[in-house]
């Protein structure tokens, strides 16, 4: 009897393990899904006026949540506390406009890509300093957002392709460091291209330099070794690509013109 009575309880807790599958137990709060992000990003990630969260990365995140029966909350943080989120395992996927790279990767798991990034150069249109790519290995003072590729490529030494730190500021927000430029602190910033397209829209006298720095992929990251839920994000990810649904979402932020 007492051997039945223990059997029935490793029955049941079997059955109540397996019913803790699929998405739910596989988050940090049950039915959400936590993502991690740096809402000054436009046109990804950015706050409205009544303080909601709007842009592709957090849409396409809704779609992602909605299509696992969770619920998504966007956890808006500095840039690389949003990295570090996932890692820490406080938020389930961090979606920021992230490029993938090996430093990256080795930290944390990425998903396929689902849009390409490009670093570009923003100046002053009449800046005696800095007119194309070469001027940036002058001397100048270059700005940037912390902890970005913008920031990586730049700050890193010369023999690696970079211009060294001391040539680099490294700002809060890509926002801040487009007010050093129109400051006059630094001569020219660094950073992804669909934002540079909004800063220079909305400050007259700026102006991007043709030649392209970098071009990467923007993918989600996940906790290292969470395969189970990356698996349910790519696959997520891949029917909302294949349907036409991302490429819906892009193109309500980003008109071509
Ligand atoms: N793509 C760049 C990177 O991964 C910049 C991303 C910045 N994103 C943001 N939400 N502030 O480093």
């Amino acid at each position: 009897m007492k051997k039945f009575v223990t059997m029935l309880l490793v029955l049941v807790m079997v059955l109540s393990l397996a019913a803790c599958g699929g998405s739910d137990g596989l988050t940090v709060e049950k039915g959400k899904l936590h993502m991690s992000t740096n809402a000054e990003f436009p046109p990804y990630e950015m706050v409205t006026n009544d303080g909601g969260f709007e842009g592709i990365d957090v849409e396409v995140a809704g779609l992602i949540a909605e299509k696992m029966g969770l619920e998504l909350v966007v956890d808006d943080m500095g840039f690389t506390a949003a990295l570090e989120a996932v890692q820490n395992g406080k938020s389930d996927i961090a979606m920021a406009g992230i490029t993938v790279n090996e430093e990256r990767k080795a930290n944390m798991d990425f998903s396929d890509s689902y849009a390409t990034g490009i670093q570009v150069v923003i100046i002053k249109a009449d800046s005696p300093a800095v007119q194309s790519l070469d001027d940036l290995s002058t001397g100048v003072l270059i700005g940037t957002q912390e902890g970005t590729t913008g920031y990586i490529y730049c700050s890193d030494s010369v023999e690696n392709g970079g211009y060294g730190e001391e040539h680099v500021m490294a700002y809060e927000t890509g926002a801040v460091a487009i007010q050093a430029l129109l400051a006059g602190k630094v001569d020219c910033v660094v950073i992804d291209n669909q934002p540079a397209q909004e800063y220079v829209k909305a400050n007259p006298g700026l102006e991007i330099l043709d030649t392209e720095f970098a071009v990467e992929d923007y993918a989600i990251a996940v906790k290292k070794g969470n395969s189970q839920l990356l698996d349910e994000v790519n696959k997520a990810l891949s029917e909302l690509i294949a349907d036409g649904s991302v490429q819906k979402v892009v193109d309500k932020y980003i008109t071509a013109d």
